[in-house]
Protein backbone atom coordinates (compact mmCIF):
# COMPACT_ATOMS: atom_id res chain seq x y z
CA UNK A 1 0.00 0.00 0.00
CA UNK A 2 2.72 1.99 0.95
CA UNK A 3 4.48 1.36 -2.33
CA UNK A 4 1.28 2.09 -4.42
CA UNK A 5 1.28 5.82 -3.08
CA UNK A 6 4.68 6.06 -3.98
CA UNK A 7 3.02 5.63 -8.13
CA UNK A 8 0.83 8.31 -7.76
CA UNK A 9 3.01 11.41 -8.65
CA UNK A 10 4.69 9.80 -11.88
CA UNK A 11 1.24 8.39 -12.80
CA UNK A 12 -0.47 12.18 -12.67
CA UNK A 13 2.49 13.62 -14.35
CA UNK A 14 1.95 11.03 -17.46
CA UNK A 15 -1.81 11.48 -17.48
CA UNK A 16 -1.19 15.38 -17.25
CA UNK A 17 0.94 15.53 -20.15
CA UNK A 18 -1.34 13.26 -22.45
CA UNK A 19 -4.28 15.69 -21.56
CA UNK A 20 -1.79 18.63 -22.56
CA UNK A 21 -0.87 16.82 -25.70
CA UNK A 22 -4.50 15.71 -26.80
CA UNK A 23 -5.52 18.87 -25.62
CA UNK A 24 -2.58 21.17 -26.96
CA UNK A 25 -4.32 22.56 -30.13
CA UNK A 26 -7.35 24.11 -27.92
CA UNK A 27 -5.20 25.32 -25.58
CA UNK A 28 -2.81 27.17 -27.90
CA UNK A 29 -5.54 27.75 -30.47
CA UNK A 30 -6.35 31.20 -28.25
CA UNK A 31 -2.80 32.88 -28.35
CA UNK A 32 -2.10 35.67 -30.60
CA UNK A 33 0.19 38.08 -32.02
CA UNK A 34 3.64 37.96 -33.98
CA UNK A 35 4.96 35.34 -31.96
CA UNK A 36 2.11 33.18 -31.32
CA UNK A 37 4.16 30.51 -33.67
CA UNK A 38 7.45 30.57 -31.90
CA UNK A 39 4.94 30.07 -28.34
CA UNK A 40 3.24 27.06 -30.15
CA UNK A 41 5.97 25.95 -31.24
CA UNK A 42 7.88 25.52 -27.67
CA UNK A 43 5.17 24.67 -25.59
CA UNK A 44 4.64 21.75 -28.82
CA UNK A 45 8.17 20.75 -27.75
CA UNK A 46 7.11 20.58 -24.17
CA UNK A 47 4.48 18.60 -23.59
CA UNK A 48 6.14 15.84 -26.20
CA UNK A 49 9.32 15.78 -24.12
CA UNK A 50 7.36 15.92 -21.06
CA UNK A 51 5.68 13.04 -22.01
CA UNK A 52 8.30 10.78 -22.96
CA UNK A 53 10.21 11.62 -20.05
CA UNK A 54 7.14 11.49 -17.48
CA UNK A 55 6.53 8.06 -19.09
CA UNK A 56 10.32 6.76 -18.30
CA UNK A 57 9.70 8.00 -15.45
CA UNK A 58 6.67 6.04 -14.46
CA UNK A 59 7.71 3.35 -16.20
CA UNK A 60 11.13 3.15 -13.43
CA UNK A 61 8.55 3.05 -10.46
CA UNK A 62 6.76 0.71 -11.85
CA UNK A 63 9.77 -1.68 -12.41
CA UNK A 64 10.66 -0.80 -9.18
CA UNK A 65 7.40 -1.52 -7.43
CA UNK A 66 6.02 -4.81 -9.36
CA UNK A 67 9.63 -6.18 -10.14
CA UNK A 68 12.84 -4.99 -8.38
CA UNK A 69 11.17 -4.74 -4.58
CA UNK A 70 9.17 -8.07 -5.08
CA UNK A 71 9.91 -10.61 -7.89
CA UNK A 72 13.48 -10.31 -7.75
CA UNK A 73 13.90 -9.71 -3.99
CA UNK A 74 11.67 -12.82 -3.85
CA UNK A 75 13.74 -14.59 -5.94
CA UNK A 76 17.24 -13.86 -4.37
CA UNK A 77 16.14 -13.37 -0.43
CA UNK A 78 18.00 -10.40 -0.22
CA UNK A 79 18.36 -6.65 -1.47
CA UNK A 80 18.40 -6.32 -5.27
CA UNK A 81 21.91 -4.48 -6.00
CA UNK A 82 21.02 -0.84 -6.37
CA UNK A 83 24.04 -0.56 -9.16
CA UNK A 84 22.04 -2.87 -10.94
CA UNK A 85 18.30 -0.74 -10.77
CA UNK A 86 20.01 2.26 -11.52
CA UNK A 87 21.82 0.94 -14.56
CA UNK A 88 18.45 -0.44 -15.44
CA UNK A 89 16.67 2.80 -14.93
CA UNK A 90 19.07 4.62 -16.69
CA UNK A 91 18.63 2.32 -20.04
CA UNK A 92 14.91 3.49 -19.81
CA UNK A 93 15.86 7.25 -19.55
CA UNK A 94 18.21 6.78 -22.70
CA UNK A 95 15.57 4.54 -24.89
CA UNK A 96 13.03 7.72 -23.98
CA UNK A 97 15.78 10.30 -25.18
CA UNK A 98 16.16 8.37 -28.26
CA UNK A 99 12.04 8.75 -28.62
CA UNK A 100 12.28 12.30 -28.09
CA UNK A 101 15.10 11.93 -30.79
CA UNK A 102 13.52 10.11 -33.48
CA UNK A 103 9.41 11.14 -33.07
CA UNK A 104 9.54 14.35 -31.47
CA UNK A 105 12.91 16.29 -33.45
CA UNK A 106 12.22 13.48 -36.46
CA UNK A 107 15.92 12.88 -36.74
CA UNK A 108 17.55 9.85 -37.69
CA UNK A 109 18.44 7.19 -34.87
CA UNK A 110 21.40 5.18 -36.82
CA UNK A 111 24.07 7.15 -35.12
CA UNK A 112 22.58 7.05 -31.88
CA UNK A 113 21.90 3.28 -31.76
CA UNK A 114 25.41 2.61 -33.03
CA UNK A 115 26.79 4.43 -29.72
CA UNK A 116 24.30 2.78 -27.06
CA UNK A 117 25.36 -0.90 -28.49
CA UNK A 118 28.92 0.42 -27.87
CA UNK A 119 28.24 1.99 -24.59
CA UNK A 120 25.83 -1.10 -23.82
CA UNK A 121 28.90 -3.56 -25.11
CA UNK A 122 31.72 -1.46 -22.54
CA UNK A 123 29.09 -1.59 -19.26
CA UNK A 124 28.56 -4.98 -19.59
CA UNK A 125 32.16 -6.23 -20.18
CA UNK A 126 32.76 -4.15 -17.08
CA UNK A 127 30.49 -5.22 -15.31
CA UNK A 128 30.52 -9.06 -16.35
CA UNK A 129 31.93 -10.33 -12.60
CA UNK A 130 28.97 -8.51 -11.02
CA UNK A 131 26.05 -9.92 -13.61
CA UNK A 132 27.57 -13.26 -13.55
CA UNK A 133 27.40 -13.20 -9.90
CA UNK A 134 23.86 -12.21 -9.99
CA UNK A 135 22.23 -14.54 -12.26
CA UNK A 136 24.48 -17.54 -10.39
CA UNK A 137 22.83 -16.29 -6.93
CA UNK A 138 19.31 -16.51 -9.30
CA UNK A 139 19.90 -19.87 -9.57
CA UNK A 140 21.17 -21.01 -6.29
CA UNK A 141 17.87 -19.23 -5.22
CA UNK A 142 15.83 -21.29 -7.39
CA UNK A 143 17.10 -24.52 -7.86
CA UNK A 144 17.95 -24.01 -3.70
CA UNK A 145 21.03 -26.94 -3.73
CA UNK A 146 21.41 -25.48 -0.68
CA UNK A 147 19.81 -23.15 2.56
CA UNK A 148 20.27 -20.93 5.17
CA UNK A 149 21.59 -23.66 8.19
CA UNK A 150 22.83 -25.66 5.77
CA UNK A 151 26.21 -27.98 6.30
CA UNK A 152 28.05 -27.86 2.49
CA UNK A 153 31.14 -28.59 1.22
CA UNK A 154 32.45 -27.09 -1.98
CA UNK A 155 34.81 -29.37 -4.17
CA UNK A 156 37.85 -27.76 -6.29
CA UNK A 157 39.97 -30.46 -8.38
CA UNK A 158 42.28 -29.57 -5.70
CA UNK A 159 41.27 -30.89 -2.25
CA UNK A 160 43.77 -27.84 -1.10
CA UNK A 161 40.59 -25.80 -1.94
CA UNK A 162 37.77 -27.86 -0.32
CA UNK A 163 35.99 -25.57 1.96
CA UNK A 164 32.82 -26.29 4.14
CA UNK A 165 30.51 -24.54 6.85
CA UNK A 166 27.40 -23.12 7.63
CA UNK A 167 25.50 -21.82 5.37
CA UNK A 168 24.78 -18.27 6.67
CA UNK A 169 23.55 -15.73 3.86
CA UNK A 170 22.97 -16.11 0.53
CA UNK A 171 22.76 -12.89 -1.27
CA UNK A 172 22.67 -11.70 -4.98
CA UNK A 173 26.48 -11.74 -4.90
CA UNK A 174 27.91 -14.25 -2.70
CA UNK A 175 27.54 -17.63 -0.56
CA UNK A 176 28.83 -17.07 3.09
CA UNK A 177 29.99 -20.09 5.23
CA UNK A 178 30.71 -20.41 8.67
CA UNK A 179 32.85 -23.51 10.26
CA UNK A 180 32.97 -24.91 13.51
CA UNK A 181 36.39 -22.73 14.22
CA UNK A 182 34.17 -19.51 13.53
CA UNK A 183 35.81 -18.85 10.02
CA UNK A 184 34.38 -17.16 7.61
CA UNK A 185 34.63 -17.73 3.99
CA UNK A 186 32.82 -15.49 1.30
CA UNK A 187 32.25 -17.40 -1.81
CA UNK A 188 31.07 -14.99 -4.72
CA UNK A 189 28.19 -17.15 -6.90
CA UNK A 190 30.22 -16.87 -10.13
CA UNK A 191 32.95 -19.57 -8.48
CA UNK A 192 30.05 -21.72 -7.37
CA UNK A 193 29.97 -22.94 -10.80
CA UNK A 194 33.31 -24.20 -11.15
CA UNK A 195 32.50 -26.51 -7.46
CA UNK A 196 31.28 -29.64 -7.13
CA UNK A 197 28.73 -28.99 -3.83
CA UNK A 198 28.29 -31.57 -1.29
CA UNK A 199 25.13 -30.56 0.91
CA UNK A 200 25.67 -32.50 4.20
CA UNK A 201 22.02 -31.68 5.43
CA UNK A 202 20.10 -32.16 2.49
CA UNK A 203 18.24 -34.92 2.14
CA UNK A 204 18.80 -36.45 5.44
CA UNK A 205 20.78 -35.61 8.03
CA UNK A 206 22.14 -38.82 8.28
CA UNK A 207 25.65 -39.26 7.23
CA UNK A 208 28.12 -41.90 6.97
CA UNK A 209 31.75 -41.23 7.90
CA UNK A 210 34.74 -43.54 8.46
CA UNK A 211 37.91 -44.24 9.90
CA UNK A 212 41.05 -46.61 9.64
CA UNK A 213 42.95 -48.58 11.79
CA UNK A 214 46.16 -50.86 11.14
CA UNK A 215 45.94 -54.30 13.28
CA UNK A 216 48.87 -56.84 12.98
CA UNK A 217 48.06 -59.53 10.29
CA UNK A 218 48.52 -62.00 13.46
CA UNK A 219 45.47 -61.03 14.52
CA UNK A 220 42.59 -63.01 13.68
CA UNK A 221 40.30 -60.92 11.63
CA UNK A 222 36.80 -61.97 13.56
CA UNK A 223 38.88 -61.22 17.01
CA UNK A 224 39.77 -57.67 15.21
CA UNK A 225 36.18 -56.75 14.10
CA UNK A 226 34.77 -58.04 17.53
CA UNK A 227 37.08 -55.84 19.13
CA UNK A 228 36.61 -52.88 16.99
CA UNK A 229 32.99 -53.72 16.66
CA UNK A 230 32.32 -53.14 20.61
CA UNK A 231 34.41 -50.47 20.34
CA UNK A 232 32.46 -48.51 17.96
CA UNK A 233 29.17 -49.82 18.98
CA UNK A 234 30.03 -48.16 22.70
CA UNK A 235 30.40 -44.64 21.54
CA UNK A 236 26.80 -44.50 20.08
CA UNK A 237 25.11 -43.30 23.29
CA UNK A 238 26.68 -40.24 22.09
CA UNK A 239 25.17 -37.13 21.10
CA UNK A 240 25.36 -36.73 17.20
CA UNK A 241 25.53 -40.62 16.71
CA UNK A 242 23.09 -43.09 15.22
CA UNK A 243 22.69 -46.54 16.66
CA UNK A 244 20.88 -47.44 13.01
CA UNK A 245 22.38 -48.35 10.42
CA UNK A 246 24.70 -49.92 12.70
CA UNK A 247 28.77 -49.47 12.75
CA UNK A 248 30.12 -51.96 10.10
CA UNK A 249 33.88 -53.11 9.82
CA UNK A 250 35.27 -53.57 6.59
CA UNK A 251 38.80 -54.36 6.11
CA UNK A 252 39.96 -52.01 3.38
CA UNK A 253 43.59 -52.73 2.65
CA UNK A 254 46.69 -54.68 4.09
CA UNK A 255 50.20 -53.67 3.57
CA UNK A 256 53.22 -53.26 6.07
CA UNK A 257 51.31 -51.95 8.84
CA UNK A 258 49.28 -54.65 8.70
CA UNK A 259 45.54 -55.17 7.95
CA UNK A 260 43.63 -51.86 7.51
CA UNK A 261 40.20 -51.96 9.24
CA UNK A 262 37.59 -49.16 8.45
CA UNK A 263 35.06 -48.62 10.49
CA UNK A 264 32.03 -46.84 9.48
CA UNK A 265 29.37 -44.76 11.49
CA UNK A 266 26.62 -42.48 10.75
CA UNK A 267 26.63 -39.23 12.77
CA UNK A 268 24.15 -35.79 12.29
CA UNK A 269 27.41 -33.80 10.91
CA UNK A 270 28.25 -30.87 12.94
CA UNK A 271 24.78 -29.67 14.13
CA UNK A 272 25.15 -33.62 16.07
CA UNK A 273 28.53 -33.79 16.35
CA UNK A 274 31.14 -32.22 14.55
CA UNK A 275 33.06 -34.75 12.57
CA UNK A 276 36.20 -34.31 13.65
CA UNK A 277 34.76 -35.03 17.08
CA UNK A 278 33.09 -37.80 16.34
CA UNK A 279 36.40 -39.63 14.72
CA UNK A 280 38.15 -38.74 17.88
CA UNK A 281 35.39 -40.67 20.32
CA UNK A 282 35.80 -43.52 17.83
CA UNK A 283 39.21 -43.84 17.58
CA UNK A 284 39.84 -43.53 21.47
CA UNK A 285 37.22 -46.20 22.25
CA UNK A 286 38.97 -48.58 19.66
CA UNK A 287 42.15 -47.77 21.09
CA UNK A 288 40.92 -48.36 24.72
CA UNK A 289 39.09 -51.97 23.34
CA UNK A 290 42.48 -52.88 21.98
CA UNK A 291 44.76 -52.05 24.73
CA UNK A 292 42.67 -54.10 27.14
CA UNK A 293 42.92 -56.78 25.16
CA UNK A 294 46.67 -56.76 24.82
CA UNK A 295 46.96 -55.65 20.97
CA UNK A 296 48.63 -52.31 19.77
CA UNK A 297 47.87 -50.38 16.20
CA UNK A 298 49.42 -51.82 13.43
CA UNK A 299 53.41 -50.81 12.60
CA UNK A 300 55.26 -51.01 9.98
CA UNK A 301 57.47 -54.18 10.20
CA UNK A 302 61.29 -54.12 10.47
CA UNK A 303 63.59 -57.31 10.97
CA UNK A 304 64.69 -56.63 14.34
CA UNK A 305 60.70 -56.65 15.00
CA UNK A 306 60.16 -59.77 13.97
CA UNK A 307 61.15 -61.89 16.57
CA UNK A 308 58.60 -60.16 18.85
CA UNK A 309 56.15 -60.26 16.64
CA UNK A 310 54.21 -63.42 17.49
CA UNK A 311 54.30 -62.83 21.29
CA UNK A 312 53.91 -59.46 21.21
CA UNK A 313 50.06 -60.17 19.58
CA UNK A 314 49.43 -62.93 22.03
CA UNK A 315 47.65 -66.25 21.40
CA UNK A 316 44.32 -65.50 21.84
CA UNK A 317 44.42 -67.79 25.06
CA UNK A 318 47.78 -67.48 26.19
CA UNK A 319 48.29 -67.99 30.17
CA UNK A 320 50.24 -64.34 29.81
CA UNK A 321 46.71 -62.90 28.40
CA UNK A 322 44.77 -64.56 30.86
CA UNK A 323 46.61 -63.09 33.98
CA UNK A 324 46.64 -60.04 32.16
CA UNK A 325 42.85 -59.83 32.01
CA UNK A 326 42.47 -61.47 35.71
CA UNK A 327 44.56 -58.29 36.56
CA UNK A 328 42.46 -56.02 35.22
CA UNK A 329 39.36 -57.08 37.26
CA UNK A 330 39.36 -54.54 40.43
CA UNK A 331 37.46 -57.51 41.96
CA UNK A 332 40.39 -59.14 42.16
CA UNK A 333 42.77 -56.34 43.02
CA UNK A 334 43.34 -57.39 46.89
CA UNK A 335 44.59 -61.42 45.62
CA UNK A 336 48.80 -61.54 45.45
CA UNK A 337 50.44 -63.31 42.37
CA UNK A 338 50.46 -66.70 43.43
CA UNK A 339 46.50 -66.37 44.03
CA UNK A 340 46.08 -65.17 40.25
CA UNK A 341 47.72 -67.95 39.76
CA UNK A 342 45.83 -70.53 41.17
CA UNK A 343 42.75 -69.79 39.08
CA UNK A 344 44.21 -68.69 35.82
CA UNK A 345 44.96 -72.18 34.87
CA UNK A 346 41.12 -73.22 36.11
CA UNK A 347 39.35 -70.42 34.29
CA UNK A 348 37.64 -71.35 30.58
CA UNK A 349 37.39 -69.83 27.47
CA UNK A 350 33.94 -68.97 25.50
CA UNK A 351 33.27 -67.50 22.49
CA UNK A 352 29.47 -66.15 21.76
CA UNK A 353 28.16 -64.50 18.91
CA UNK A 354 25.97 -61.67 18.70
CA UNK A 355 22.44 -62.41 19.96
CA UNK A 356 23.36 -65.24 22.21
CA UNK A 357 22.23 -65.82 25.66
CA UNK A 358 25.26 -66.01 28.25
CA UNK A 359 23.31 -66.41 30.75
CA UNK A 360 19.35 -66.95 30.82
CA UNK A 361 17.48 -65.79 34.06
CA UNK A 362 15.86 -68.50 35.99
CA UNK A 363 18.68 -70.96 35.17
CA UNK A 364 20.77 -73.09 38.18
CA UNK A 365 23.98 -71.51 38.00
CA UNK A 366 27.24 -72.09 39.69
CA UNK A 367 29.61 -69.53 37.76
CA UNK A 368 30.62 -66.57 37.27
CA UNK A 369 32.27 -64.70 34.76
CA UNK A 370 34.78 -61.67 33.08
CA UNK A 371 34.00 -60.20 29.86
CA UNK A 372 37.05 -60.15 27.89
CA UNK A 373 35.65 -58.94 24.83
CA UNK A 374 32.72 -57.60 23.51
CA UNK A 375 29.93 -55.95 24.83
CA UNK A 376 27.04 -57.83 26.89
CA UNK A 377 23.56 -56.58 27.99
CA UNK A 378 21.85 -57.31 31.32
CA UNK A 379 17.89 -57.43 31.21
CA UNK A 380 15.04 -58.58 33.86
CA UNK A 381 11.67 -59.66 33.26
CA UNK A 382 9.37 -56.36 34.15
CA UNK A 383 5.92 -57.19 35.51
CA UNK A 384 4.13 -57.87 32.44
CA UNK A 385 6.63 -60.69 31.29
CA UNK A 386 8.70 -58.26 29.19
CA UNK A 387 12.36 -57.98 28.98
CA UNK A 388 13.83 -54.82 30.01
CA UNK A 389 17.54 -53.90 29.76
CA UNK A 390 19.28 -52.71 33.19
CA UNK A 391 22.78 -52.51 32.41
CA UNK A 392 25.27 -53.28 30.12
CA UNK A 393 29.50 -55.02 30.98
CA UNK A 394 32.74 -53.74 29.32
CA UNK A 395 35.80 -55.91 29.28
CA UNK A 396 37.38 -56.31 32.38
CA UNK A 397 33.90 -56.50 33.98
CA UNK A 398 32.24 -59.74 36.03
CA UNK A 399 28.86 -61.17 35.93
CA UNK A 400 26.90 -64.51 37.49
CA UNK A 401 28.34 -63.62 40.91
CA UNK A 402 25.14 -63.59 42.42
CA UNK A 403 23.91 -66.84 41.62
CA UNK A 404 27.36 -68.44 42.32
CA UNK A 405 27.64 -66.76 45.75
CA UNK A 406 23.81 -67.28 46.84
CA UNK A 407 23.00 -70.64 45.43
CA UNK A 408 19.60 -68.94 43.82
CA UNK A 409 18.98 -69.14 40.31
CA UNK A 410 20.33 -66.51 37.56
CA UNK A 411 18.72 -63.16 38.50
CA UNK A 412 19.15 -62.07 34.85
CA UNK A 413 19.43 -62.91 31.27
CA UNK A 414 22.58 -62.04 29.71
CA UNK A 415 23.03 -61.50 25.82
CA UNK A 416 25.87 -60.51 23.49
CA UNK A 417 25.02 -57.18 21.96
CA UNK A 418 28.18 -57.54 20.34
CA UNK A 419 29.91 -60.82 19.33
CA UNK A 420 32.19 -61.40 22.97
CA UNK A 421 34.54 -63.29 24.83
CA UNK A 422 34.50 -64.23 28.29
CA UNK A 423 36.32 -66.86 30.84
CA UNK A 424 34.06 -68.97 33.17
CA UNK A 425 35.32 -69.30 36.74
CA UNK A 426 33.54 -72.26 38.46
CA UNK A 427 32.88 -72.26 42.09
CA UNK A 428 35.24 -75.19 42.87
CA UNK A 429 37.76 -72.60 41.70
CA UNK A 430 37.42 -69.94 43.78
CA UNK A 431 35.29 -71.62 46.80
CA UNK A 432 38.56 -72.27 48.92
CA UNK A 433 39.85 -68.28 47.62
CA UNK A 434 36.87 -66.73 48.92
CA UNK A 435 37.22 -68.68 52.32
CA UNK A 436 40.62 -67.51 52.77
CA UNK A 437 39.80 -63.83 51.77
CA UNK A 438 36.59 -62.29 53.19
CA UNK A 439 37.72 -59.25 51.75
CA UNK A 440 36.85 -60.34 48.52
CA UNK A 441 33.30 -61.26 49.54
CA UNK A 442 32.72 -58.29 51.05
CA UNK A 443 33.54 -56.55 48.12
CA UNK A 444 31.31 -58.26 45.65
CA UNK A 445 28.50 -58.45 48.51
CA UNK A 446 28.47 -54.84 48.08
CA UNK A 447 28.44 -54.87 44.55
CA UNK A 448 25.70 -57.05 44.41
CA UNK A 449 23.56 -55.58 46.63
CA UNK A 450 24.45 -52.37 44.02
CA UNK A 451 23.11 -54.54 41.32
CA UNK A 452 20.06 -55.62 43.17
CA UNK A 453 19.18 -52.02 43.88
CA UNK A 454 19.65 -50.68 40.52
CA UNK A 455 17.85 -53.63 39.07
CA UNK A 456 14.63 -52.86 41.47
CA UNK A 457 14.72 -48.84 40.54
CA UNK A 458 14.49 -49.47 36.77
CA UNK A 459 11.47 -51.69 37.43
CA UNK A 460 9.82 -49.65 39.61
CA UNK A 461 10.12 -46.97 37.39
CA UNK A 462 8.95 -48.50 34.64
CA UNK A 463 5.91 -49.97 36.67
CA UNK A 464 5.18 -46.28 38.46
CA UNK A 465 5.65 -45.50 34.17
CA UNK A 466 3.47 -47.81 32.94
CA UNK A 467 0.83 -46.76 36.13
CA UNK A 468 1.11 -43.12 34.65
CA UNK A 469 0.44 -43.92 31.29
CA UNK A 470 -2.78 -46.50 32.01
CA UNK A 471 -3.90 -43.09 34.31
CA UNK A 472 -3.46 -41.16 31.33
CA UNK A 473 -5.36 -43.65 29.01
CA UNK A 474 -8.00 -43.87 31.07
CA UNK A 475 -8.59 -40.53 32.14
CA UNK A 476 -8.73 -39.08 28.05
CA UNK A 477 -10.88 -42.54 27.36
CA UNK A 478 -13.49 -41.05 30.02
CA UNK A 479 -13.43 -37.39 28.43
CA UNK A 480 -14.62 -39.13 25.28
CA UNK A 481 -16.96 -40.91 26.28
CA UNK A 482 -18.36 -38.46 28.76
CA UNK A 483 -18.42 -36.20 25.48
CA UNK A 484 -20.30 -38.96 23.29
CA UNK A 485 -23.13 -39.44 26.11
CA UNK A 486 -23.07 -34.96 26.47
P1 LIG B 1 23.40 -63.92 38.28
O1 LIG B 1 22.12 -63.65 38.98
O2 LIG B 1 24.18 -65.10 38.70
O3 LIG B 1 23.07 -63.99 36.70
C1 LIG B 1 22.70 -62.82 36.04
C2 LIG B 1 23.76 -61.81 36.25
O4 LIG B 1 23.56 -60.52 35.70
C3 LIG B 1 23.88 -61.50 37.73
O5 LIG B 1 24.33 -62.63 38.40
C4 LIG B 1 24.80 -60.31 37.72
O6 LIG B 1 26.12 -60.70 37.64
C5 LIG B 1 24.41 -59.64 36.41
N1 LIG B 1 23.63 -58.43 36.72
C6 LIG B 1 22.38 -58.33 37.18
N2 LIG B 1 22.03 -57.03 37.34
C7 LIG B 1 23.08 -56.30 36.97
C8 LIG B 1 23.36 -54.89 36.92
N3 LIG B 1 22.47 -53.98 37.25
N4 LIG B 1 24.58 -54.50 36.47
C9 LIG B 1 25.49 -55.39 36.09
N5 LIG B 1 25.30 -56.73 36.15
C10 LIG B 1 24.12 -57.19 36.59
Amino acid sequence: MKNLTKLVPPLLAFLAFILLSIYYTALTGGISGGQAETVRMVAYYAVQIGFWITGAHLLNVLLKIFFWDTIVTRAISGKVPRLLIHFVSLVVYLMAIMAIVGYVFHKPLTGLWATSGVMALVLGFALRNMILDLFTGLAVNIERPYQIGDWIQLNMENPASQIYGEVIDINWRATRLKNEEEKVFIVSNSLLNNYVITNYTYPDKKIRFETQIHIDHSVPITRAKRIIKAAAKKVLKEKGFFTEPEPSIVISEINEFGIQYTTRYWIYPWKGVVPANARDQINSSILEYLAFSGLKPGFPKGEYRLARLTKDHHEHDSIEHRKEILRKVSLFDPLEEHELDEIVNKIQMKSYSEGEHVIQKGEEGESMFILSEGILEVSVNTENGSMHKVAEIDPGEFFGEMSLLTGEPRSATVTAFTSAVVYEIKKEHVEDLFRRKPSLLENISFIIAERRAENQMKLENISSQRQQSIDNFANNLLKKIRTFFA
